[in-house]
């Protein structure tokens, strides 16, 4: 079910001209001809709900607090277990992004500025990340930037049209390194099956992470599912689009290498054997 948000003035539509589709620079252009077959929905929900974060009680700074008081009602989607008209929200019609747990949101707003021809939806939980975030929409004056503060597996079984996004970012996940922790893990099979469900046909699903265990476990992970094709032979070079995160930062000053996994929504699903 659709429902169209209408303008306020706390909440404009955008007026931007229509999206050129033109693909990132060295960037996925994964577009396959072959019409859109939809993965069922219920694989989708067959997804297992994994609780993959844990409410910090951070500090918002000052700053931050008037982001969310003054920017939040025209930038942040509440959510909602229908899904909202996204062309109405963005204004315009364009390829969509969406990104799982942007942090501080640094590496998010440097890559929204520089594809001023794609829409992302920011989803996190932590407020002072939606807080920090909205202060760099306003700072770079961001216009095809969103943001929804929910469980992102919530986010994208309700909010999220099958079949409806350009492309998945999910930058360093937290790893969560001890063994008994293993099933917080965002990156797991009912999860990537969720994901590639609301993928386009071609649409890209690109991860990244420094810890190197988690890493060939994505690997695998995303290896496994029939309806992703990986774009190189293993791990994926790093794109000069995604610009290092905090979170990116402070691995490397430990030492930590990043790897980065690169795969595409094939057109049709994949036959299973029978
Ligand atoms: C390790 S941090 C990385 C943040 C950022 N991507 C970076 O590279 O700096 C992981 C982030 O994902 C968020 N997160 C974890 N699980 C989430 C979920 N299910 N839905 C939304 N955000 C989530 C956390 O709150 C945290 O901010």
């Amino acid at each position: 079910m659709h429902f169209a948000e209408q303008a306020s003035p706390d909440r404009p539509v955008f007026t931007a001209a229509a999206s050129s589709q033109t693909p990132m620079p060295d960037a996925p252009i994964f577009k396959l001809s072959t019409a859109a077959a939809e993965l069922s929905p219920a694989s989708a929900l067959r997804a297992r709900h994994v609780r993959s974060f844990v409410l910090r009680a951070g500090r918002t700074t000052k700053g931050q607090e008037r982001a969310l008081v003054e920017l939040g009602p025209r930038f942040i989607v509440p959510y909602s277990i229908h899904e909202p008209d996204w062309d109405a929200v963005f204004g315009r019609q364009a390829p969509r992004i969406l990104e799982v747990g942007f942090g501080m949101g640094e590496a998010t707003a440097q890559i929204a500025q520089a594809h001023p021809d794609r829409d992302f939806i920011g989803v996190e939980v932590h407020t002072p990340g939606v807080g920090a975030m909205l202060l760099r929409i306003e700072t770079l004056g961001l216009s095809n930037q969103r943001i929804v503060q929910h469980d992102a597996v919530d986010v994208l079984r309700h909010m999220v049209a099958p079949s409806s996004l350009g492309g998945v970012h999910v930058y360093f996940p937290d790893p969560w390194h001890k063994k008994r922790h293993h099933k917080r893990r965002l990156i797991q099979l009912g999860f990537v099956d969720l994901l590639c469900s609301r993928l386009e046909p071609g649409g890209y699903l690109h991860c990244a992470t420094d810890w190197e265990p988690y890493a060939q476990h994505m690997l695998e992970v995303l290896s496994a599912n029939p309806n992703l094709m990986n774009t190189a032979n293993g791990f994926a070079p790093r794109p000069a689009w995604r610009p290092p995160s905090k979170f990116e930062q402070r691995g490397l000053r430990l030492g930590h290498g990043v790897w980065d996994l690169l795969f595409v929504r094939r057109a049709a699903p994949a036959l299973k054997p029978s």
